[in-house]
């Protein structure tokens, strides 16, 4: 650890420092404007409107450099490895600070160019890295040489504010990362593509393969509900004991609300030992719960069901992210900036998330830095869970394509993301788990042999279609097919792997809650355990089912990792045996 920095983290700059800084800004000489970060052309997806009133508002954000963004990826995998002589040491927020700190010349130099243009910023993040500034258009494109004009995406109507190109004074490049929102062209987040069936039990669900071999468990003859994966992956029934401190975190998004009267018939219907169990609401970026039954979300009910139905007896908190994030990307910085502001007791030990991008709709800055964001809820014993999407080799939803599109943050080597599958074994995958390779993160040391042994299967096939050398995902996979849900007062089925992350998050809550029960630190991020010799034996290999997309049939499940399912379905004393329980 190298930091030097001698400021105390506070989630405001002294103002002492900022007026110290102002003063002495007239004389510098901050060299010729270099562009920053720019894009060659308007993505499709978006149509140029018009010039922006010059006196319009606008906020921008101001990534600053870090500390020792590689130092804390090298704490961060240190303290997930179980071969590591530092397992299970998660920093405090404070270790995370003197990593993520901004160097004091950054900072300063930082302030010294702000001041120069009468801005005072503000800090956005727990660790002073992301300043934000509130100023008129026309002083946006004086500072950044930026021509900030109005765009709509054209499918949703969304209108936004952006630059194809923006620059900073040669003095700043080292320091600053990068500003946004400027040209980053993100499509807002969609309820992921779950499909929606009336729920008809007079029937036997399609979706259950047989074979003769195999027995169904009872509980799964219709469809999948809690009672059902309780027999498939081992989870049991048994009410989690140590929970105060160990919190299942929910992401909801886009206000989709999560329904109080709709769980309470799930459980009468599907867990009625916990009835009564509920969820508690945080809410940020002007986000909400309403109880009002037609807003009730699929989604939220979905996540919600599938958490507080399975997780039995942990205490699990929807936190609703409202419209008004200021981090471009929807609140996927915003809520890891809030969890690491919430005290390390309250906050969650496992956050599942069921929505995502393509990550070729973000740039690069902004994919490596939602990326770093969630490393930090790793780096502090948080294990970060997304689904890995639905379109297939084709992104988060079915598009049209040529080149395979992976999902984000799928391809974040920090979190751990979830495919699917069909729920009674033999385990076949659905025909919608996404799953490839990044084209923005290298293959990480803990799935490098397992890549190498998948793309050595498959020789060249689809090559060009997919980055070799990228992160492969997902990286493990759960039931995503014919699960039973209550949504505005109905039952009914859904698909998508959108059901497989908070499954799996629910099982390794309940791991969670053994390993406090038995003095032991939670899991926090999961991969290298996960790969590990030990960890892998915990996962039923899934070996057949594809994922197509772009006009492919996609890539296939088979023996070992794939990028289908990953390592396989959980088995639940399987993980229990293999963290030491
Ligand atoms: C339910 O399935 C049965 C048997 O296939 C069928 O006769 C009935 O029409 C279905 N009901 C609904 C509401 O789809
Ligand atoms: C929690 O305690 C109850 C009562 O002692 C027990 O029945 C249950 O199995 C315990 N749960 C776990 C997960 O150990
Ligand atoms: C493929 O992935 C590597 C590693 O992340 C990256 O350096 C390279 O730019 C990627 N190639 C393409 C064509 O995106």
């Amino acid at each position: 650890m190298t930091s030097t920095l001698a400021m105390r983290p506070a989630f405001l700059l002294p103002l002492a420092a900022i007026s110290k800084i102002g003063s002495a800004s007239s004389t510098v000489d901050l060299g010729p404007m270099i562009v920053h970060e720019s894009v060659a052309a308007l993505p499709t997806a978006f149509a140029h409107v018009s010039a922006v009133s010059p006196d319009e508002e606008i906020t921008l954000r101001i990534a600053l450099a870090q500390s020792d963004i590689v130092g804390l990826q090298d704490r961060t995998y240190a303290v997930s490895d179980p071969a590591n002589a530092l397992y299970g040491q998660h920093l405090t927020t404070e270790g995370v600070a003197e990593f993520v700190r901004p160097p004091p010349a950054a900072s300063s130099a930082v302030f010294t160019w702000l001041a120069a243009h009468g801005l005072t910023p503000t800090s956005v993040s727990p660790f002073n890295d992301i300043l934000q500034v509130t100023l008129p258009v026309r002083e946006a494109n004086a500072l950044l040489a930026a021509d900030f004009r109005t765009f709509t995406h054209v499918a949703s109507g969304t209108r936004s504010v952006r630059t194809l190109s923006y620059a900073v004074p040669a003095a700043m490049q080292a320091h600053i990362r990068f500003v946004h929102p400027t040209v980053a062209f993100v499509p807002p987040l969609r309820v992921p593509g779950v499909a929606v069936v009336k729920a008809n039990h007079t029937r036997r669900s399609e979706g259950v393969e047989r074979r003769a071999s195999v027995a169904i468990p009872a509980s799964c003859a219709f469809d999948t509900n809690p009672s059902c994966l309780q027999a498939v992956f081992g989870i049991p029934s048994a009410k989690a004991n140590h929970s105060a401190s160990n919190v299942l975190g929910v992401a909801g998004y886009i206000d989709q609300f999560a329904n109080i009267a709709d769980l309470t018939r799930f459980l009468a219907n599907t867990r009625p030992d916990l009835a009564g169990s509920t969820f508690s609401v945080q809410t940020m970026d002007g986000g909400a719960n309403d109880q009002d039954v037609f807003n009730a979300g699929i989604e939220a009910d979905l996540d919600i069901q599938y958490t507080v139905g399975v997780a039995s007896g942990v205490p699990v908190s929807f936190i609703s992210v409202g419209d008004d994030s200021q981090d471009g990307i929807s609140g996927f910085i915003d809520i890891v900036n809030s969890i690491l502001k919430t005290p390390a007791a309250q906050r969650p030990t496992v956050l599942t998330t069921s929505y995502g991008f393509n990550e070729q709709d973000l740039p690069e800055s902004l994919a490596v830095a939602v990326c770093n964001a969630y490393m930090q809820l790793g780096a502090v014993g948080i294990s970060a869970i997304f689904a890995s999407g639905d379109g297939g080799v084709g992104g988060v939803q079915p598009t049209t394509c040529t080149n395979f599109v992976p999902s984000a943050p799928g391809g974040c080597p920090f979190i751990t993301s979830v495919g699917g599958t069909t729920n009674v074994p033999p385990h076949a995958a659905s025909l919608f788990s996404s799953g490839g390779f990044s084209n923005y993160f290298p293959t990480p040391n803990y799935q490098a042999a397992d890549v190498a042994a998948y793309l050595g299967s498959i020789g060249t096939l689809y090559e060009g279609l997919y980055n070799k050398s990228g992160r492969g995902f997902p990286d493990v996979s759960a039931a995503s097919h014919n699960i039973e849900i209550v949504w505005q007062g109905s039952v009914n089925l859904v698909d998508g792997t959108s059901c497989a992350s908070p499954i799996f998050a629910s099982m390794i809550a309940l791991v969670n809650d053994r390993l406090l029960a038995a003095g032991k630190p939670v899991l926090g991020f999961l991969n290298p355990f996960l790969y590990s010799t030990t960890g892998r034996t915990s996962f039923t290999d899934v070996t057949s089912g594809h994922n197509p997309g772009c006009n492919t049939d996609g890539f296939s499940a088979t023996t070992g990792w794939d990028p289908v399912t990953g390592l396989g379905t959980p088995n639940f004393d399987g993980l229990l045996k293999a963290v030491g329980l």
